[in-house]
């Protein structure tokens, strides 16, 4: 498995386990044949109300610790000080672990949602930094920041942020926010990878894939890993947990990757950090 180092020198296996809109039993048995299937990363968040079982899943798996990257993410309702505290002991008493490997937030503060966001920005990162200096979470990181979320926080920030997680997929990659993320040695992380199976029917993907004689699903996360992006593909199906794991065996030409690059929009979820709770 390919690695990235993040700029705390800790390193995340390159592709990693998503776990949105697993149930319970789906969330533990996903989870266990994750990692037992070879997976090293877990991606879970408070709102997906399935810590629990992701915790569960971990120990059910027989893999160590010690050998699992765990992130999870503090909600944008609780942001602030005092609550980042509590929530990130919340998720450790959910996950039954002693430490989070990242710990992101999962939107920023919005000027829809808060008098001065950049302050409850600040105070959430403040407390992070603090939690992490503990030594409670190894890395810390965001998750959905624009650069002008960035900008604000480097005002204040002791330690820049190791990871940004954002929506990136076929039709809907943020490029040149992945480029300012680059500049400041923030590594980017994929969420919605496959764009929850909506790039599926395109052309494009489909004539790549035949080439390579794979499926679309694949062809979307190996580009995504040719970007040097970590990608954290969803499945409760044991085949598509193994088949999402086998990108290291074909490649991508750079005129394939220019014409993934270059498709309309298409898969965007419609979700902004601007916006929210509401949606495009
Ligand atoms: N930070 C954020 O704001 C944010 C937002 C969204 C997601 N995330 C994270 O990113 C992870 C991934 O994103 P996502 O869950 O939204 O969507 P996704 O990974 O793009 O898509 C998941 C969907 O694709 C299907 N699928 C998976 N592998 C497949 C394959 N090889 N062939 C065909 N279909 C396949 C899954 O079906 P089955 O399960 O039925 O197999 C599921 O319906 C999440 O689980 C979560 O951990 C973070």
């Amino acid at each position: 498995m390919k690695h990235i180092v993040l700029n705390d020198n800790t390193k995340l296996p390159i592709v990693g386990f998503g776990t949105y809109k697993a149930t319970e039993q789906e969330g533990i048995e996903s989870v266990k044949h994750a990692l037992q299937s070879g997976y090293g990363l877990i991606d879970t968040a408070a709102a997906y109300e399935n810590e629990k079982a992701v915790g569960k899943g971990i120990k059910a798996s027989g893999v160590n610790r010690e050998e699992v990257k765990v992130t999870t993410k503090l909600w944008r309702e609780n942001l602030g000080y005092e609550s980042t505290k509590k929530e990130l002991e919340n998720s450790l008493n959910r996950l039954n672990l002693d430490y989070i490997d990242l710990y992101l937030i999962h939107w920023p503060a919005n000027s829809k949602n808060y008098d001065n966001w950049q302050k409850t920005n600040a105070e959430t990162w403040r407390a992070m930094e603090e939690l992490q200096s503990e030594g409670k979470i190894k890395s810390i990181g965001v998750s959905n920041f624009f650069e002008e979320h960035l900008k604000a926080l480097f005002k204040t920030a002791n330690v820049v942020p190791a990871v940004n997680q954002i929506e990136f997929h076929p039709g809907y990659w943020q490029p040149k926010l992945v480029e300012y993320c680059k500049t400041y040695n923030i590594a980017v992380e994929s969420w919605s990878p496959l764009a929850r199976g909506k790039v599926f029917e395109n052309e494009t993907l489909k004539n790549i894939a035949e080439a390579h004689n794979t499926s679309v699903a694949k062809i979307c996360l190996r580009w995504i890993v040719q970007h040097n992006v970590i990608v954290i593909p969803k499945s409760t199906t044991k085949e598509r947990i193994e088949e999402n794991l086998k990108l290291f065996d074909f490649e991508l030409t750079n005129a394939e990757m220019h014409q993934i690059n270059e498709l309309p929009q298409m898969g965007f979820s419609g979700e902004l950090p601007n916006l929210w709770p509401d949606k495009v």
